[in-house]
Parts: C-alpha cells; structure tokens; sequence
C-alpha cells in the first residue's frame, strides 16, 4: 500500500478533510515505525488484514485528538476564541502591559485567533501559522480585507524546523501545546527553547470541550519546565484559561 492511499483515506472524515498533509504523513510514519509494521505496509494485501483496521483507527483516533474534533469557520463560535471574546481586550492589555506592545507577532497553533486583531490596541506585523489549511485561508482572507500587515503560512509544530521561524517580539502558544503534548510528550520544553521570541505567551484551557474541569494540572506541569530552563515568567487566570507571559530573551 502507498501511504498517500493511506492520507487520503484517514483525511475522508469532514473534520480531517483540511489538515495539512505533510502532519498526517509524518504520523503515519511514526506509527508505521513504532509499531514495526514498515515491511507489512509495503504488502498490497495489507490492507485486507485486522492489523490495517487497528492500524487505520488507532490513526484516526490520533488525529481527532489531536486536532480534529469540533471547528466551526465562525470566529464567535470556533470553541477557543467563543470562550475567551469577552475578554479579549483584557487579555491583550494585561499581556502587553508585560511585555510592552509589540511591532510583531507570531501566533503558532493559531486556529482563528488572528481574527482577534482589532482587540490588540496596536498593529503589529502578524504571522499565523497552523495546520488547518481551511483555518489559515479564514485568516488570510481577514488580513486582506481587513488590510492588516500578516502573513499565513503552514507550520506543523511537531516535526518542522524552527529555524525557518521569523524572530518576533510576542509569540502566542494559546490552547496548543496541549495538542502537541499528545503527538510527543515533553515536546514543549523544545518548543519554548527553540521559538525566537523575546517573550512566549503559552495558554491552558480549564475545562473540556464539554465544560467539565480538566484533571491535568497543566499549571503545575507547565510551570516546572519554565523553573527548569530558567526563564522570568507571570501567570493570570482569565475566564476558563491559564495565561503564562514567559521571557525569552
Ligand atoms: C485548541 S486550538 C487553539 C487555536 C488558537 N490558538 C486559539 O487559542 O484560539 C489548537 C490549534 O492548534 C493547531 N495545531 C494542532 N497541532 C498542531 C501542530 N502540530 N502544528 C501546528 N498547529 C497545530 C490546530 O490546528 C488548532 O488550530
């Protein structure tokens, strides 16, 4: 089987439909390899076997975790901008009365976030990178008609190199590493040493999708590594979400 068959196959589902290939890919390779099932792969009958069914949900399964459950195209009701619009303008001034207002940023992970510009209360260069196709041309179509100075690009958080990443002042990881956390455990310590940023903004949500209290104490999780590399940070709560302001450089 050819694992392109195989990508199209796991991205028929609607909320798969617009995840950016080169993601998938990579999971598929990682499980192929993990689970030594490379050889068996290569076999056209493979796909007959129980194994490729285990195989092919177990990917599926990944993959909606990971990013698939509900999106919505609407910035008011896409479930992580819903639940932080009336505080978005609070949320912007108590972080940039930490790090000073920026003349860039970089939102990674970044979903619709970027549709929040007109909350900001300055007009700094925007760079929005995600793994939503359908979630970056929203954005892109926002900053052109909204006539904003942004770039959209793809950026898989997992595997692609930070050092393509432009150097910013604010770098936003709201609600994202959470999801990365699910693909590789431990991949934010990397994530914060590698972002060229002179301050980090990383956020947790409380609840769940559902509204229920998170058991993962990411606060407590999340503080340990900022301690272990060394780094200046602030925490606040607003809403149902944990804000850490970090300092980079
Ligand atoms: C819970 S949403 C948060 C969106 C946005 N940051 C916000 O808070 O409004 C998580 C976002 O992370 C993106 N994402 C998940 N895994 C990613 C990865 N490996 N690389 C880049 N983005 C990723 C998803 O596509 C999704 O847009």
């Amino acid at each position: 089987m050819e694992i392109k068959e195989l990508i199209q196959e796991l991205k028929r589902k609607k909320e798969l439909s617009d995840l950016d290939e080169g993601f998938v890919e990579h999971r598929v390779i990682d499980y192929l390899k993990q689970n030594k099932l490379e050889e068996q792969f290569k076999d056209k009958k493979f796909i007959k076997t129980r194994r490729y069914d285990i195989l092919f949900k177990d990917l599926r399964r990944l993959l909606r975790e990971a990013y698939g459950m509900f999106r919505s195209d609407d910035f008011k009701e896409h479930p992580s901008t819903k639940s932080r619009i009336i505080y978005y303008k609070y949320i912007y001034k108590k972080i940039f009365e930490i790090t000073g207002k920026p003349k860039k940023i970089l939102d990674l992970g970044c979903g619709l976030n970027p549709l929040s510009y007109e909350y900001l209360d300055c007009k700094p260069f925007y760079y929005a990178a995600d793994i939503s196709n359908n979630e970056l041309k929203i954005v892109n179509n926002y900053f052109k008609e909204n006539k904003i100075k942004g770039e959209t690009f793809t950026f898989n958080m997992v595997d692609s190199s930070y050092k393509d990443l432009p150097k910013v002042d604010v770098c936003f990881l709201f609600k994202v590493l959470e999801e990365l956390e699910l693909i590789k455990r431990d991949i934010s310590e990397k994530v914060i040493k590698e972002i060229k940023a002179d301050w980090i903004i990383a956020s947790f949500s409380k609840v769940t999708l559902g509204g229920k209290p998170i058991k993962k104490m990411w606060r407590v999780w999340f503080e340990k590594i900022i301690k272990k590399l060394g780094l200046y940070y602030v925490i606040f709560d607003i809403g149902d979400e944990i804000f850490f302001v970090i300092k980079k450089d």
